[in-house]
């Protein structure tokens, strides 16, 4: 039976992942190699608690129950040694996940599965870093965690059909909608998503329309609740990049190579919410948002 949670990475998806099981009782471990982030997301689970306290959507005991199932270590050895479960949301990086999965199969115990919450990155390859590679599977949370229904379970060539039914079991437990799928470049959510990204980035630097104007053509046009650009900056431009580029990687040809105002954009640290600045601008709060001046005519 799944009790004990290691989640590695407290970014964007670390907290939101962590928080998530912590309020469906279950123990959570919360690893990350930079102590700031932990307490920032310590911080961030607490003020998304308060909002759902707020709504009457928990109670205080619920809250107070959620914050005390997390305990947080910046030391990988320490934070797992109970795991029945780790979901690994480190930041999307191949060779990073490879070393974190390589180090996980020899710290964890045998019965462990390792999940992926990677957006792109192929589940069969993350899992041939391991010798357990029928316990490896891809968990694809979505973004804000707590409140999006869809878990996307990519099954690797080698995960066996007790470790996918458990996860998708489990994944019920949350209040989530799992959703099996199998391994191929950026599953089904990401194949989908990105490229209509990717082509709103590149109407705004043909200058066909502007941030605004072209987000609002989504929204009133295609009943988006939020535009292609804005939903860019809320993923993380330097998360788009990279899925768009394993994308790229895996099926070749023109429609996954990533936009040249993309690629830019990354390079000069415009990486959307989380760095203040994408195609707008959060000075004023991550609800306050106006289009970022670069792109004010
Ligand atoms: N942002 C999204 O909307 C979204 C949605 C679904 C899936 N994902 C995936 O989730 C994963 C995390 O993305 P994110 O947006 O939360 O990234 P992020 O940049 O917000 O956070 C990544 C965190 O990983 C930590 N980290 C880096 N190396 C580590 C290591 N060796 N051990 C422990 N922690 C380490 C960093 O310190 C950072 O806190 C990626 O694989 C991404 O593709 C992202």
């Amino acid at each position: 039976m799944i009790k004990n949670i290691t989640v590695i990475g407290a970014g964007t998806m670390g907290n939101g992942i962590a928080h998530t099981f912590a309020q469906n009782n279950f123990n959570v471990n919360l690893v990350d190699i930079s102590s700031e982030s932990l307490d920032k997301a310590l911080k961030n689970i607490e003020k998304n608690l308060d909002r759902m306290l707020a709504k009457e959507k928990i109670t205080e005991e619920e809250k107070q129950n959620t914050l005390s199932n997390i305990t947080t270590y910046t030391d990988l050895n320490d934070g797992v040694k109970e795991a029945d479960l780790v979901v690994e949301a480190a930041t999307e990086n191949k060779e990073l996940k490879l070393k974190i999965f390589s180090e996980l199969d020899k710290t964890c115990q045998k019965h462990t599965i390792l999940a992926s919450n990677t957006s792109s990155i192929s589940i069969t390859e993350i899992a041939s870093a391991t010798n357990r590679e029928n316990q490896v599977i891809g968990m694809h949370f979505m973004n804000p965690v707590p409140i999006m229904k869809l878990v996307e379970v990519i099954r690797g060539k080698l995960t066996s059909d007790e470790v996918t039914s458990n996860i998708m079991e489990m994944s019920k437990t949350l209040n989530k909608i799992p959703v099996e799928v199998n391994d191929a470049p950026g599953f089904v959510a990401n194949r989908i998503l990105m490229p209509m990204i990717n082509e709103a980035i590149y109407t705004l630097h043909e200058n066909i329309s502007s941030v605004e104007g072209i987000d609002t053509v989504m929204i009133l046009g295609m009943s988006h609740p939020m535009g292609p650009l804005h939903l860019a900056d809320f993923i993380g431009l330097d998360v788009c990049l990279s899925i768009l580029e394993v994308m790229h990687e895996g099926f070749g040809g023109k429609k996954y190579t990533p936009c040249p105002l993309l690629i830019d954009m990354v390079k000069n640290g415009k990486l959307g919410i989380k760095s203040g600045e994408g195609f707008y601008d959060y000075s004023e709060g991550p609800r306050n948002k106006k289009v970022a001046k670069q792109f004010l005519n």
